[in-house]
């Protein structure tokens, strides 16, 4: 497995966002697909992102991730990932719904975007108070709970444990890759746990402030746009990957 990468990518405005960059992205991966296991992580449902790649040239992955990794399913037989969602401590999304249910700043996300796992809400401009008054009176209920904000409006909360990066780890395990062998990529907030794996990371040149920030010399900053910058993200890992085997080759 050592010479193969596993991407793993959000998908809205990370390869989605320009037609003409997915129709190149997936012109350059298909000759070289056997050297990738890949995997599309993004907020929507498992069900919604196959409309997208049935609809757009988006290569067939070989895993989805959907609903803020709350859910793993292998792309050719649908069937869930086995042992997953794994989470660390008491969860009912039923008691979050009712804890916030009075939130006048808060407004539930339509039930087609929530799940047992996954109660999503819009709020618009949320400040950082704010945010940690809602997960303290979850916490206080007794959940364990983690919360995502990003776009400066969608606002996610997920079991404790449970996100787009813990995800992407149990995925990556249990198809043996090494952390140094995944490549994530990313453009809002939501794919921020993503970049707390210790993977490698690709932000493409669109992302928004929220990730543009991350400093680390794990992370590349591409400059090209949407899928036009992960395929240039990709290409810098591979070009890294080669340059360290050769120097390894030549001081043995
Ligand atoms: C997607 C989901 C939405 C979520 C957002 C951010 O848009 O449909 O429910 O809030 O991603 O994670």
């Amino acid at each position: 497995m050592s010479d193969k990468f596993l991407i793993v990518s959000d998908v809205d405005g990370t390869l989605l966002g320009d037609d003409r960059a997915v129709q190149g992205f997936a012109e350059w991966l298909t000759p070289q697909r056997t050297r990738f296991r890949l995997a599309y992580n993004s907020g929507r449902f498992p069900a919604s992102l196959r409309k997208s790649i049935e609809k757009s040239a988006l290569p067939e992955p070989d895993a989805l991730i959907g609903g803020v990794g709350t859910q793993i399913e292998k792309f050719a037989s649908g069937e869930p990932l086995e042992g997953w969602p794994e989470f660390q401590g008491f969860w009912d999304s039923r008691i979050v719904r009712a804890v916030l249910a009075n939130e006048s700043r808060l407004q539930l996300q339509p039930e087609k975007f929530l799940s047992e796992y996954k109660v999503s809400y819009f709020a618009e401009d949320a400040t950082s108070d704010e945010l940690a008054d809602w997960q303290s009176r979850l916490e206080a209920a007794g959940l364990y709970v983690r919360h995502v904000y990003s776009s400066q409006r969608d606002l996610d909360f997920l079991p404790a444990g449970c996100d787009k990066g813990s995800a992407a780890a149990f995925l990556a395990n249990a198809w043996g890759f090494p952390l140094d062998h995944v490549i994530a990529c990313g453009d809002t907030a939501n794919d921020l746990a993503l970049f707390e794996q210790g993977f490698l990371g690709i932000v493409v040149g669109n992302a928004l402030e929220e990730l543009k920030t991350l400093d680390s010399s794990r992370v590349y900053h591409a400059n090209e746009h949407f899928a036009a910058g992960v395929q240039e993200g990709i290409q810098h890992w591979l070009d890294r990957a080669e340059q360290l085997l050769a120097a390894d080759g030549s001081s043995g």
